[in-house]
């Protein structure tokens, strides 16, 4: 049988846990034209509320443009280019229509040969510029319908800021989509510094443009009771310690949890149950598949670095200038942990949450104590 957890992907209609409440709001929104901002930490499902709130609304249809690491304007263009084109239930006549929008950005159509879905590119003499973005609006607008209501995400909406003219493209974005009173617009992201900095900031063209919409966790009960369920579906029984265990060491992120269950479910058979003495096994599980990535992460980090990071796994992250965690860590100043610390979340290891420093990936740090580094 099937591993049935699934992490590192969108999760949708039995996949997907219920969030009831969030669900409802989202899909008021939608129903309301009102724009609206979905934030959280990573891995807590925002792309899987949107595209399940989505997919529910059976008549609408979904614009998905992925804006992860776009670094320039012309790329981010082509991003919305091909979800346009790429639309699931897609009504004929759209591919023409956007040819006849773009047409002076001379866009090259084709087929990719694996998907056999069509792609658009663009003459590479041709380059496109934040004015180009007004058009590719232009064009989500005339392919909205009443009968088939379009609902336009951008995910991972903060990476825009690595664009160099980023506040130019932001403005003219802005000043188009404002116009578009019945077509909803989300935006996702997780990096919360950059997403409140295009949201919230008044000197940003998004302030005040959308409503905030938070994930946070998972409503634990429910979640472990569809963890435990989808065990049952493969005959094994997991008991309510080791699942409570796994929320605490994955601080409720349910990717990471679903990661950790799928491993669980890996080590253990038909009828079995399933117990804290299993989970090292499982964690050996995991490690196998990463601990190529956690060493590489090792070679980058400096002496200094490396001594808080072992120690953040050893003592935990509220309060590391505390007068224990410079003596357990060797390092001598508060100050330089700082640095230290500061280095660790430019690089993605660590991050700031809740009144403490936490691993990226808990797994990570199961590594690091397991290895008694
Ligand atoms: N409602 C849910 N029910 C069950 N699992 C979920 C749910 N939402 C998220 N997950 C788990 O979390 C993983 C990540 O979900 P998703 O990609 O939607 O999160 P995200 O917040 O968009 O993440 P990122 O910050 O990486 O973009 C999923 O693959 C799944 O394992
Ligand atoms: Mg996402």
């Amino acid at each position: 049988m099937q591993n049935p957890f699934k992490y590192g992907q969108i999760v949708q209609a039995d996949n997907f846990c219920q969030r009831q409440d969030l669900v409802q709001s989202l899909t008021d929104y939608i129903q309301r034209n009102q724009n609206v901002y979905v934030q959280g930490e990573r891995r807590t499902g925002k792309s899987s509320l949107i595209c399940e709130t989505i997919r529910r609304l059976k008549t609408y249809r979904m614009v998905y443009i992925d804006s992860l690491e776009v670094k320039t304007i012309n790329d981010f263009i082509k991003r919305i280019v091909t979800a346009i084109v790429s639309m699931e239930r897609s009504s004929g006549g759209v591919l023409e229509r956007v040819f006849k929008n773009i047409a002076h950005l001379r866009p090259v159509a084709s087929v990719d040969p694996i998907s056999g879905l069509p792609v658009l590119s663009f003459d590479s003499s041709v380059q496109l510029t934040p004015d180009s973005i007004p058009s590719v609006l232009d064009m989500i607008e005339s392919i909205n319908s009443k009968r088939h209501p379009l609902v336009v995400v951008f995910d991972e909406f903060q990476d825009i800021i690595n664009i160099r003219d980023f506040k130019e493209a932001l403005a003219i974005l802005r000043s188009k989509i404002q116009f578009h009173s019945d077509i909803p617009y989300i935006f996702a992201g997780s990096v919360r510094k950059d997403m409140d900095g295009i949201f919230n900031d008044p000197d940003s063209p998004f302030f005040k443009s959308s409503l905030p919409l938070y994930v946070g966790e998972l409503n634990r009960a429910e979640f472990e009771r569809f963890l435990a369920e989808k065990f049952s579906t493969g005959k094994r029984v997991i008991t309510p310690d080791l699942l409570n265990h796994a929320q605490e060491m994955c601080f409720g992120v349910p990717g990471d949890i679903q990661q950790l269950c799928g491993a669980l479910w890996e080590i253990s058979r038909r009828g079995d149950q399933i117990t804290q003495e299993d989970l090292p096994r499982a964690l050996e599980q995991v490690f196998a598949h990463e601990s190529k990535g956690y060493e590489t992460l090792l070679s980058i980090v400096s002496a200094q670095q490396f001594q808080v990071l072992t120690s953040l796994a050893k003592v935990g992250g509220e309060a590391p200038t505390s007068k224990a965690f410079l003596k357990a860590s060797g390092v001598a100043q508060a100050s330089s942990v700082k640095v230290a610390l500061n280095r660790l979340m430019a690089r993605k290891i660590i991050f700031f949450f809740e009144g403490q420093y936490r691993f990226v990936n808990p797994f990570f740090r199961a590594w690091l104590l397991s290895k008694n580094l």
